[in-house]
């Protein structure tokens, strides 16, 4: 069903009923493996997203800085490709800086569509955009776009599709999952429509190393809040203190691995569960795949997609594509 939204300032809100993301089984899961893991997706708690948006605008943190460096200046020559009344279609509805900074370089946009998993985060962000963009049609589409989602039966206006999908978050998945998404924007393109996504290059270990264990110790501490929010929601009883935040760049693997290492054997309980770890034995927490251009280039093939066109900052640390149905 397609209802009104609750404050009434957006064109739709379709509810598609994506299923729950499951915590604790989740962990319980991962931290039963041979080797621990546990899903990125749970890092995002209310102080989780506060951290994430601290890491952002840290030094060392180029990715964020370097992405809206490029949209700035690509900004005419985007609005020029999408024309005039585009329908800007966004997975994960994200970051509001780097969205309004797209819709103020368009031309009339027709309409705003934002898909996000959680419905509070994605009303209120919407509710939001409506206000800053008076008259501009906003949708908002309650889904999970890391399965197969189609657009078919949502009320989408006419008009050039332009899916954006910043903050190279696509190299948080893995390649076939990375290949997968591609495949689902693939499907929401009609000839003539574009995605227009970023992606954060290879460069040198130390700068990659940096990033993910900036000097103000705040990634480490958004990786370390996953132990927090864990010994709060699923009654853990981690010490956090044995635990510290480790990056490495894996080269053979292209990605930056963020994992949370035992500094001694620790033991401990997650739900009435008990599990130990030795000395340097760790819980991988996160990859963030990097991508030289023929490398995107090649992915993106993978899905049928072409490289129209690429921008990149003057040191090449990051790169936005404009990629078309092949
Ligand atoms: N996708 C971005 C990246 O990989 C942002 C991001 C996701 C991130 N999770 C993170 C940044 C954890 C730092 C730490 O760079």
């Amino acid at each position: 069903m397609t209802t009104p939204s609750p404050a009434g300032n957006l064109s739709f809100f379709k509810d598609l009923h994506p299923p729950q993301s499951h915590f604790r089984e989740d962990v319980l899961n991962g931290l039963s493996k041979a080797r621990k893991s546990i899903p990125p997706k749970h890092f995002y708690d209310a102080r989780g997203s506060a951290l994430f948006d601290d890491i952002t605008g840290t030094e060392d943190y180029y990715v964020s800085r370097t992405e809206l460096s490029i949209l700035d200046t690509i900004a005419d020559e985007i609005a020029a490709k999408a024309g005039s009344g585009a329908v800007v279609i966004e997975p994960g509805s994200g970051s509001s800086v780097k969205i309004d900074k797209l819709l103020s370089a368009l031309d009339h946009p027709a309409a705003y569509i934002a898909l996000d998993i959680s419905k509070e985060h994605l009303i209120a962000a919407c509710e939001d955009l409506a206000k800053r963009f008076d008259g501009l049609e906003v949708g908002a589409v309650c889904a999970d776009f890391t399965q197969p989602v189609a657009l078919d039966d949502l009320p989408i206006p006419q008009g050039k599709r332009l899916v954006f999908f910043p903050g190279s978050t696509i190299g948080n998945f893995e390649p076939g999952g990375a290949k997968a998404l591609l495949e689902t924007f693939h499907g929401w393109l009609r000839p003539g429509d574009a995605l227009l996504i970023g992606a954060d290059r290879v460069k040198s270990a130390e700068i990659l190393e940096n990033a993910y264990d900036d000097a103000l110790g705040v990634t480490a501490a958004f990786n370390l809040n996953l132990l927090t929010r864990i010994n709060r929601e699923l009654n853990g009883t981690l010490d956090v203190d044995a635990f510290k935040h480790c990056a490495t760049w894996n080269a053979d693997l292209a990605r930056v691995e963020m994992h949370l290492v035992a500094k001694r054997g620790t033991q401990f309980s997650v739900s009435g569960q008990d599990f130990q770890m030795k000395a340097g034995e760790t819980i991988h927490t996160e990859n963030s795949h990097k991508f030289t251009i023929p490398r995107f280039t090649a992915l993106a093939a993978s899905a049928d997609l072409d490289v129209k066109q690429d921008w990149s900052d003057a040191r090449g640390y990051f790169t936005l594509y404009w990629l078309e149905r092949a």
